[in-house]
């Protein structure tokens, strides 16, 4: 299914949650001068206007970006910096620019994404610089492809969690690239909805290494999601440290 267009969601609490703590653990992976691989199954177009149609129908980044005043000095003030150097006061970056904008020469992008027109957009946007940009299933390339060189690696995996067993489907993946790539970590985000539909996902993932960072968002939607939750498998040294910066930054948007 692709109905699912992530333009109506940029920049809302949830997305931030998962950018924030993206780019800390990203920023702590990558103070070790080895390689790392970076791994998106489900990339999204890169860079979005919060001025368009899309965002301005949901109004979601209200709850979100808008509330905060990121810190030039954080990893994350860092991406929304560029992104906005790049694309004016309105931009936002969506995972694939957070983390190109804290990624090294010595590292590697891999981004898939399967919706045509998002995949042409993230082309736009990143395509001449050497980052692999494929557009398949993203659960079946990341499987085809693993173990990816530099065999240090983190994987983000964000769904739209469009049908009921996206969440099972997730946690399946997740088991079989570890089996794969027994050193990659995986960063999942997942929504938190009244009919708890995560606990499939948290399920699945038990017998793996895994730690959870969920959080109900400050100010509650009138319907949906009610909060952001991310799953770390196989979390990295310094992960514990980089929820907590996560969490101070995201004080304006999510609840303790
Ligand atoms: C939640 S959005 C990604 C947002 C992005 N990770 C970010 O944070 O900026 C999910 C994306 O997955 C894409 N998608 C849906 N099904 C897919 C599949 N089977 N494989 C790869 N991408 C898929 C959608 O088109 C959408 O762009």
């Amino acid at each position: 299914m692709l109905s699912y267009q992530h333009a109506y969601h940029a920049g809302g609490p949830a997305d931030v949650h998962k950018h924030i703590v993206l780019a800390e653990l990203l920023a702590r992976l990558t103070e070790k001068p080895r390689g790392l691989s970076y791994v998106e199954t489900h990339a999204g177009r890169g860079l979005y206007d919060l001025a368009a149609p899309e965002a301005a129908k949901t109004g979601e980044a209200a709850a979100g970006i808008a509330r905060l005043a990121p810190d030039a000095g954080t990893p994350f003030g860092r991406a929304l910096a560029a992104a906005r150097a790049a694309g004016g006061a309105s931009a936002y970056p969506g995972s694939p620019l957070v983390a190109k904008a804290l990624l090294r020469p010595q590292d590697r992008l891999t981004l898939m994404e399967l919706h045509p027109a998002e995949h042409a957009a993230l082309k736009a946007t990143l395509a001449t610089d050497g980052t692999a940009i494929h557009r398949r299933d993203g659960f079946e390339g990341a499987l085809a492809l693993a173990p990816f060189a530099p065999r240090r690696g983190l994987v983000l995996v964000d769904p739209s969690y469009e049908v009921k067993s996206d969440y099972a489907a997730a946690a399946a993946f997740v088991r079989r690239l570890v089996a794969r790539w027994p050193e990659a970590t995986v960063l999942v985000w997942y929504p938190l909805l009244p009919a708890a539909r995560h606990h499939a996902l948290r399920a699945g993932l038990a017998p793996l290494a895994v730690a959870f960072d969920e959080a109900p968002f400050a100010v509650p939607p009138a319907r949906g999601m009610t909060g952001s939750g991310l799953a770390l498998v196989n979390a990295p040294h310094g992960s514990a440290a980089a929820f907590a910066a996560a969490r101070r930054q995201t004080a304006g948007i999510l609840a303790p």
